[in-house]
C-alpha cells in the first residue's frame, strides 16, 4: 500500500508533492517502481485523494505504470488513509505500508522486511539515530543515543496484526504518528530492519535537493 493522499503542503508547490518531477520522473512513480518491479510483490494499492485521481491515472498511464496498481480513497489523516485501503488487503498477505513520498527503497530492505514480518508479525525499516536529542521536560534530559532509532517506511506486517491494531486505534481514538506504533501500543513485538540514511521523505523543497543528489549518485554506481 503506497500513501499518495497527503496534500503535501509542507512542499509548497502548490499541487500534491507526488506529482513533483524528480529527475526524470514524478516522485510518485520512483516510489512505485520498487513495488511493482518487486517480484514477491503481488498487489500494488495506491491510497489518493479523490481530486487527484484523473491527473493520477493520467501520469501512471503516462509511465505504463496504470495496469500494475489500485486505487483506493484516503482519508484526512494518513493514519485513515491506511485503515481505508487496508480494507482492501487480502486477509492471508503480509501487508506493506510505505509513503508514496519515499522514493528510494531499496529490494534488498523489502525482502528482508518481508522475512520478518512474517516471522514476528510486524517489522519496520529504521536507521539509528545520528543527532544528540534532549528531552525537555522538569530539567533538560540527554537521551542514550544508542538506543535511538529514527523509523522510516515501508513497514510490513501480517495483515491480521495490522487490521488488529488499526480497528483498536479506531474505537479509541489513538492517533500514532506510524503503523508500528499502533502495534507497539498493542504490546505485541515488532522488529527493527536497519535502512538507509538514503531513504528519505520528501517533505520540504531542500528534500528535493537531497533526493537529486541521491539520484545522481545512484547513476553513478549503475555500471554499463
Ligand atoms: N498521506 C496520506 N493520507 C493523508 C496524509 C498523508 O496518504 N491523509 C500520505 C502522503 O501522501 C505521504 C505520506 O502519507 O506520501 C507521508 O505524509 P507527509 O509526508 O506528511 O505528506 P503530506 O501529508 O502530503 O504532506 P504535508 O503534511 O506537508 O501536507
Ligand atoms: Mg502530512
Amino acid at each position: 500500500m503506497v500513501l499518495a493522499a497527503g496534500a503535501g503542503k509542507r512542499m509548497r508547490a502548490g499541487k500534491n508533492k507526488q506529482f513533483l518531477q524528480v529527475g526524470n520522473k514524478p516522485l510518485l512513480v520512483h516510489t512505485l517502481e520498487n513495488f511493482i518491479n518487486d517480484r514477491a510483490c503481488t498487489n500494488v494499492l495506491v491510497v489518493i485523494n479523490e481530486a487527484d485521481e484523473h491527473l493520477m491515472r493520467e501520469m501512471l498511464l503516462e509511465h505504463s505504470l496504470l495496469e500494475h496498481v489500485q486505487f483506493v480513497y484516503g482519508g484526512a489523516e494518513r493514519q485513515h488513509s491506511v485503515y481505508e485501503g487496508l480494507k482492501r488487503c487480502s486477509d492471508d498477505s503480509i501487508v506493506f505500508i510505505h509513503d508514496g513520498a519515499r522514493p528510494f527503497v531499496k529490494e534488498d530492505r523489502i525482502e528482508e522486511l518481508a522475512l520478518r514480518a512474517s516471522e514476528s508479525g510486524a517489522a519496520l525499516l529504521a536507521v539509528k539515530v545520528t543527532d544528540t536529542i534532549k528531552q525537555q521536560g522538569q530539567s533538560l534530559k540527554t537521551l542514550d543515543r544508542s538506543t535511538l532509532w529514527a523509523a522510516q517506511t515501508p513497514q510490513a506486517f501480517r495483515h491480521e496484526v495490522i487490521s488488529r491494531a488499526h480497528e483498536w486505534a479506531r474505537t479509541t481514538n489513538y492517533l500514532g504518528t506510524d503503523d508500528a506504533s499502533l502495534v507497539e501500543a498493542l504490546g505485541e513485538p515488532v522488529e527493527i530492519v536497519e535502512g538507509s540514511y538514503d531513504n528519505i521523505k520528501l517533505t520540504t523543497p531542500e528534500d528535493v535537493e537531497k533526493a537529486m543528489a541521491i539520484l545522481q549518485k545512484r547513476r553513478g554506481s549503475v555500471k554499463k
